[in-house]
């Protein structure tokens, strides 16, 4: 990973010279458009900042994004471009009015990770027609061909984790009772880690040893192994948490008070991340008929950490926000001096073939929670209690 970071930094001082304006990072931690103006431009208030590299994230609420914010200002600050991050606080609007405010600053590439995929299209077809390179961060932007790249973690084998987690540590037997739960339809990922989630578990549906409790879409298709996108939709129009911590809670709350004894127990619960795996965590630790839940998640999330070495949450999938930051700001300094940036993928988005560079994952349980979090340097081992 240092590796990673000095090479990127010494590609980004080579192209300072090209570079007009550049200073220190510009950044907006407010989450609309209210901007703090910084750089080294001294007392001179006349200068209007430039911004080379604009980013927009989609929520501040969820610590995922705060982790990549901070990332990212790491990075572009130490490499020496002028950037700025915004929020779209789950608003397709206000992500609109952020990406109008970057172009009018002078972005010259735009790293954005939709709040919902086809609704970008339309903001970040403006940022094209304004000469901007379009990086899709995360999440997929569909629907338009105004994406140049896309920056990803591996999101299928993100579900495969899970599922293979659930697999694993589920009590021996039949008819294991199986809460589902997805992210939010508008968001490409959540397809793809329910699709990974599902090539796991399917088979072991199909044969009996478990049982869904909370989905007759799924019990529908419970021996189809490949499921089209718009069977997958209509799975997560039942199951959806909407990415919310409070829809996620309400929803396992409802499942629980209708389900009957033989759905109580020992139990195994697709989460789709770590937000919404607490939350389904806490509903299902209140109920005095669940002797037992093995429960999923994903983010490393701080919060979750805690829950895993408190044994309230199974597991986690750890996706080094450090890298994929690195990787997007890699990306932006090839396409700043002119180059054709490195790929490894390519991921359709309905428009067309984005070429796409992934990054690997990995499963954090309690048993390599400090070798993969603490010890890597993600968190100080002071945050938590309880860690060995
Ligand atoms: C991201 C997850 C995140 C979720 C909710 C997904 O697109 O890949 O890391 O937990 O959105 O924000």
């Amino acid at each position: 990973m240092k590796k990673k970071i000095l090479g990127l930094l010494m590609t980004a001082t080579m192209v300072l010279g090209l570079l007009t304006g550049c200073g220190g990072g510009t950044s907006d931690t407010s989450g609309g458009t209210d901007k703090k103006e910084t750089g080294d431009k001294g007392n001179d208030t006349t200068v209007t900042s430039t911004i080379e590299v604009g980013i927009i994230l989609p929520t501040k609420d969820e610590p995922r994004w705060l982790q990549d914010q901070k990332q990212f200002e790491t990075v572009l600050d130490s490499a020496g471009f002028t950037n700025q991050v915004l929020f779209s606080q789950a608003s397709s609007e206000t992500e609109r009015k952020n990406v109008e405010t970057l172009i009018e600053k002078g972005m010259k590439v735009l790293i954005m990770c939709p709040q919902d995929a086809a609704e970008a299209s339309e903001a970040v077809e403006k940022a094209k027609e304004a000469g901007v390179t379009v990086i899709s961060y995360d999440r997929l932007i569909t629907d338009t061909e105004a994406v140049d790249y896309y920056v990803t973690f591996d999101s299928f084998a993100v579900g495969e984790a899970q599922g293979q987690y659930i697999v694993d540590n589920a009590p021996k037997g039949s008819d294991i009772p199986l809460y589902l739960y997805a992210g939010a339809a508008s968001d490409n990922n959540a397809f793809l880690f329910f699709e990974g989630a599902w090539s796991i578990l399917q088979p072991k549906i199909a044969d009996g040893t478990f049982k869904i409790v909370n989905s007759k879409e799924a019990e529908s298709m419970k021996d189809k192994a490949d499921l089209s996108k718009d069977e997958i939709g209509k799975i997560i129009a039942e199951i959806t948490t909407d990415w919310d911590f409070n829809v996620a809670k309400k929803k396992a709350e409802e499942h629980l008070s209708v389900a009957g004894a033989e759905y109580k127990g020992d139990v195994v619960v697709l989460a789709p991340n770590d937000g919404t795996s607490r939350a389904i965590s806490d509903a299902f630790s209140a109920d005095s008929a669940i002797t037992n839940y093995v429960i999923t998640g994903q983010d490393s999330e701080q919060a979750s950490v805690q829950y895993i070495i408190d044994g309230k949450q199974s597991m986690t999938v750890f996706k080094d926000t450090r890298t994929l930051a690195a990787d997007s700001v890699d990306m932006a300094v090839s396409i700043l001096e002119g180059k054709t940036p490195n790929t490894d993928a390519t991921y359709d988005n309905e428009k067309k073939e984005v070429p796409a560079k992934q990054a690997s994952i990995v499963v954090v349980t309690k048993d390599n929670v400090k070798s993969a979090l603490v010890d890597s340097g993600y968190y100080e081992a002071s945050l938590f209690t309880g860690l060995e």
